[in-house]
This record gives C-alpha cells, sequence and structure tokens, in this order.
C-alpha cells in the first residue's frame, strides 16, 4: 500500500472530520431521540492530547483538512486550545468547525483569534417558532446573530439546512432570498436515516422537488462549478450575494469521490458516515501501540472501506450510531 489513507477503489482520504463531544445544548429531531442518547463516560472521550496525537498522525499521512464537529463542538471547554494547536502544525491547510451557531455571539472571535479557518452552521428554519419545534429548544436570534458575526469577521459560512417534507418545504424560496444580500452559502441537505430519527421515504424532499420549486420563482437560478471532494451542488441567483447548495447523499450520492475519515468522540475510526466497522484508535493508544502499528491499524481499516454506503441502499435498516454520536 502506497499510503494507508488510499483505499481499494483509490479513493486518497486527506480530510479528517473529528467529533470532540457526545452532548448538544439542542435536541434536533433528525439527530437524536427526545430523550438524548446514552452518553461514554468521560474517562471514554479522547483527551486535547490524544486529539491532537492522532491529528498529527493523520496530517503525517496525508491530511491536510480537519473539520471539528460533535454533537456540540462548542460545548468542548478545549475547544479554543484544539484549534490553537492544530494551527501549530504546518501541513495543516484548513479548521473547520461544524456547529448549531448558539454561542458564537460569545465566543466566535476567540476562535478566529485561534485560527479558526471556516464554519458550517445548522439552521433549518427562518421562522422561530418552527425552530423550537425543529430543535425542541429556544435560540433562532442568536443563531441568526451568530451569522452575521460570522459574516462581520470576514468568514462566509456555510448555512446547513436539512430539508424534510411538511417541515421546511414551505420555506425553500425563502432561504433563497437570504441569499440575496447575506454572503453565505445556504445548503440544503436531504434528509437521511440514522439510529432514533424516525426517518420515513415520505419525508425526503429529493434535490429535483427543490430545484423545481426555486426554479418556479427564480427562473435564472445557475449552476455553477464544483470542486472534485464537493458534497454539494452549487448554484446562484444572479446578482445575489450568496450562493445556494444541495447535498444529495440520498438521491445521488457522492461516494466516488469521498475524501473523508471520521474520528467519533469516544475515539473510533470510522470510515464511512454510514456502516458500523469502527475501530478503536484510543484502545490502541492507551495499549501503547507504537505508532506504525497504529498507522497499519489505520490502513487496514480504510482498506475495508465500502465502494458505496449512501443513496437509497438499505440505510434505513443498517446498523449505525445515532447522527448525534456521529457528527455529520
Ligand atoms: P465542507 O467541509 O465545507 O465541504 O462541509 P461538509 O458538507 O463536508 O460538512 P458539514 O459538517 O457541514 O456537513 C453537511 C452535511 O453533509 C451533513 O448532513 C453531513 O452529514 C453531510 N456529509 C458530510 N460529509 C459527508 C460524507 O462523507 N458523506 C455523506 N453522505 N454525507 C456527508
Ligand atoms: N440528515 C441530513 N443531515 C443531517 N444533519 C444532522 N442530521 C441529519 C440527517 N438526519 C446535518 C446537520 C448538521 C450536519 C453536521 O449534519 O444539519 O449541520
Ligand atoms: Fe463517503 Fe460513506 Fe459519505 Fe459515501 S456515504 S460519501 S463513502 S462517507
Amino acid at each position: 500500500q502506497v499510503s494507508p489513507l488510499i483505499d481499494s477503489f483509490g479513493r486518497f482520504h486527506s480530510y479528517l472530520r473529528i467529533s470532540l463531544t457526545e452532548k448538544c445544548n439542542l435536541r434536533c429531531q433528525y439527530c437524536m431521540p427526545e430523550e438524548g442518547v446514552p452518553l461514554s463516560p468521560k474517562s471514554h472521550l479522547l483527551t486535547t492530547d490524544e486529539i491532537i496525537y492522532i491529528s498529527k498522525l493523520f496530517i503525517d499521512q496525508g491530511v491536510r483538512k480537519i473539520r471539528l464537529t460533535g454533537g456540540e463542538p462548542t460545548i468542548r471547554k478545549d475547544l479554543v486550545e484544539i484549534i490553537a494547536r492544530l494551527k501549530e502544525i504546518p501541513l495543516l491547510e484548513n479548521i473547520s468547525i461544524t456547529t448549531n451557531g448558539l454561542v458564537l455571539t460569545r465566543n466566535l472571535v476567540s476562535y478566529q483569534r485561534a485560527g479558526l479557518d471556516s464554519l458550517n452552521i445548522s439552521l433549518d428554519t427562518l421562522q422561530p417558532k418552527k425552530y423550537e419545534t425543529i430543535t425542541r429548544r429556544k435560540g433562532f436570534e442568536r443563531v441568526v446573530a451568530g451569522i452575521d458575526l460570522a459574516i462581520q469577521l470576514g468568514y462566509k459560512p456555510k448555512i446547513n439546512c436539512v430539508a424534510m417534507k411538511n417541515f421546511n418545504e414551505d420555506e425553500i424560496c425563502d432561504f433563497v432570498e437570504w441569499t440575496k444580500d447575506r454572503n453565505v452559502d445556504i445548503r440544503f441537505i436531504e434528509y437521511m436515516p440514522f439510529s432514533g430519527n424516525r426517518w420515513e421515504t415520505e419525508k425526503l424532499l429529493s434535490f429535483r422537488d427543490m430545484l423545481n420549486l426555486i426554479q418556479q420563482k427564480y427562473p435564472t437560478f445557475e449552476a455553477l462549478e464544483n470542486k472534485p471532494n464537493d458534497t454539494s451542488k452549487a448554484f446562484r441567483v444572479p446578482g445575489y450575494e450568496g450562493q445556494v447548495g444541495f447535498i444529495t447523499s440520498m438521491t445521488e450520492h457522492f461516494c466516488g469521490s469521498c475524501n473523508r475519515l471520521r474520528i467519533t468522540a469516544d475515539g473510533n475510526l470510522k470510515v464511512c458516515l454510514f456502516g458500523n466497522k469502527e475501530v478503536s484508535l484510543r484502545d490502541a493508544i492507551r495499549n501503547g501501540c507504537s505508532e506504525d502499528d497504529l498507522i497499519a491499524l489505520i490502513g487496514a481499516s480504510v482498506l475495508r472501506k465500502k465502494k458505496q454506503h449512501a443513496g437509497m441502499l438499505n440505510l434505513k435498516s443498517m446498523e449505525n450510531r445515532p447522527m448525534i454520536l456521529i457528527g455529520g
């Protein structure tokens, strides 16, 4: 094997997503059941040093982008320290977070000072009441203020909007209108099934459905170029400041160009968003495994990665973690 990060289909994985916590201050319906999920004891979660050690190991093997996820990554008290320590690693080109945006007005300046390059913020509705329904918590105004602060600080945030029939179907064009004078990238994500999220085919609002809705109101809506490993298909309304994208995991999967690996908060390497073949790097490290043996363990796991998982394959019945324990 040339690089342990190349799989048996020739995909090179240069992008690592690290989940920092299993906790969240929201309870989004598509992400977890109302009662929450059983949490790992704190001693099972990766420490700050372990996160940096694993990051360096992957960067040595070719990773160039790291995204910090959760749960909600801003809940981790050492988030600023993690960003700052990652920033010191010369080969790493991009450090991002995916957040629900609740604490950005308070903390984004310190994340930026520590070296945060970009951020993706979840927002599934533009209506405060509906926000409470979907997240089972309050916070709409704070998230919007967080998004506006991100723009002020020079970021172009990506806004993740999970599209669901009978929930936000009627707001698709409102979101598009949001890009008129806000420099954001609104990404509509096809609703995906995970353990405990009560996914049904009938709730799936497909890329084609959304495109039809938008084109009726915006006939000039146009497709833009995409980068090779983008999850989203980019579009815009000409003359509008921001852009719009579609993450079509269900109807047009993008597994062929997948460059992502994941580390769960409890230290498992997960080579695909779906599928449950995981290997514990935490245990290997705590058992004193040598760096070479760790790299071999990672390489073997990457070689087991399947060609395709996303799409309408039997996902609903597939054994997997709930989304809150994966991090997207
Ligand atoms: P960038 O790093 O900016 O490209 O963002 P991203 O889209 O990779 O990450 P984000 O955390 O914002 O996730 C947005 C949506 O894309 C979530 O619903 C994720 O579950 C989904 N997503 C991210 N990576 C993958 C992937 O490798 N496969 C699939 N099927 N979906 C993914
Ligand atoms: N289907 C699609 N996207 C989801 N996300 C969370 N759960 C789901 C789901 N069931 C998205 C959230 C978050 C990102 C990490 O994953 O919008 O922004
Ligand atoms: Fe990659 Fe798996 Fe997502 Fe396909 S489903 S793009 S293989 S993480």
